[in-house]
C-alpha cells in the first residue's frame, strides 16, 4: 500500500470507534481530513464534531457535519487525530501542522484517543521529527535560548502563526527518552503555550496502517 492508501485506510478503520449520538473530536492534518471524508458518510449517528482546528472546522462544515463549541459539550467520548511521529507505548509528537494547542486540549477532554497512522510514523525513539512548541510572540527569543538548554536546536517556523495567534518553534536535535519528563519541562518554560509531546495524555489505541493491512496497538499492553 501507498502512504496515501495506508492513511485512508486507518481513516476507514477509526470509524468503528465513534460512538453513536454522541459528539466527536476531530484532529487535524491529512490523515484527519480522510477520517473527515469517512465520517461524512454517517453523520446521522453523531451529535456533531468539535474541531482541533479552524481548518478542520471549516472541512467538517463544507461536509455537512455539524460543529459544536467545545465550551457547549461536556462529553467527548472519542478523539481521532494522526501524529506526526508516535511510539508503541502511545507517545506523540504532533503540531507538523501548527494545531496542537487545540489538538491538546480535545485531547485532554476526550475520554479515548485513537491515533490514525502510516507506517512511516512509528518510531521506537521521538524525537527525529522536529518538537513543535507554540509560543507567545512576546517569548520566542528567550523561549529559545531555554530550548538550546535542553539540547534542542530551535527553529522559527517563519511567516506561520497558529489559530491562536501565536508562533511555533521547531525543535530538532532532541533524542526523547522520557517524553513525559520532557512535556513538563518544557511546559513550565515561562511564555510556552504547548509543546507538542503528547505523553501526559498520550494515545489509547494506534492504528497502524502498513503493507499488510492496519495493524490495531494497544499501548498499555506494551
Ligand atoms: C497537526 O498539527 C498535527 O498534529 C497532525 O496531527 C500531524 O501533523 C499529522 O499530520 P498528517 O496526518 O498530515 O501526517
Amino acid at each position: 500500500m501507498t502512504q496515501d492508501e495506508q492513511k485512508r485506510a486507518v481513516a476507514r478503520e477509526a470509524i468503528k470507534h465513534v460512538v453513536n449520538d454522541a459528539w466527536i473530536g476531530v484532529g487535524s492534518g491529512s490523515t484527519a481530513n480522510l477520517f473527515i471524508d469517512e465520517l461524512a458518510k454517517i453523520k446521522g449517528r453523531i451529535k456533531g464534531a468539535v474541531a482541533s482546528s479552524v481548518k478542520t472546522a471549516d472541512r467538517l462544515k463544507t461536509h455537512g457535519i455539524y460543529v459544536e463549541d467545545l465550551n457547549n459539550v461536556d462529553d467527548v467520548p472519542v478523539y481521532i487525530d494522526g501524529a506526526d511521529e508516535v511510539t508503541e507505548h502511545g507517545a506523540m509528537i504532533k503540531g507538523g501542522g501548527g494545531a496542537l494547542t487545540r489538538e491538546k486540549i480535545v485531547a485532554a477532554v476526550a475520554r479515548k484517543f485513537v491515533c490514525i497512522v502510516d507506517q512511516s510514523k512509528l518510531v521506537d525513539v521521538l524525537g527525529n521529527f522536529p518538537l513543535p512548541v507554540e509560543v507567545i510572540p512576546l517569548a520566542r527569543s528567550y523561549v529559545a535560548r531555554e530550548l538550546v538548554k535542553l539540547g534542542g536546536h530551535p527553529a522559527w517556523r517563519m511567516g506561520f502563526t497558529t489559530d491562536n495567534g501565536n508562533v511555533v518553534l521547531d525543535v530538532s536535535g532532541l533524542s526523547i527518552v522520557d517524553p513525559v519528563a520532557l512535556e513538563s519541562t518544557i511546559n513550565q518554560i515561562a511564555g510556552v503555550i504547548t509543546v507538542g509531546l503528547f505523553a501526559r495524555r498520550g494515545a489509547d489505541i494506534i492504528l497502524l496502517g502498513t503493507d499488510a493491512g492496519v495493524r490495531v496497538i494497544d499501548p498499555r499492553k506494551r
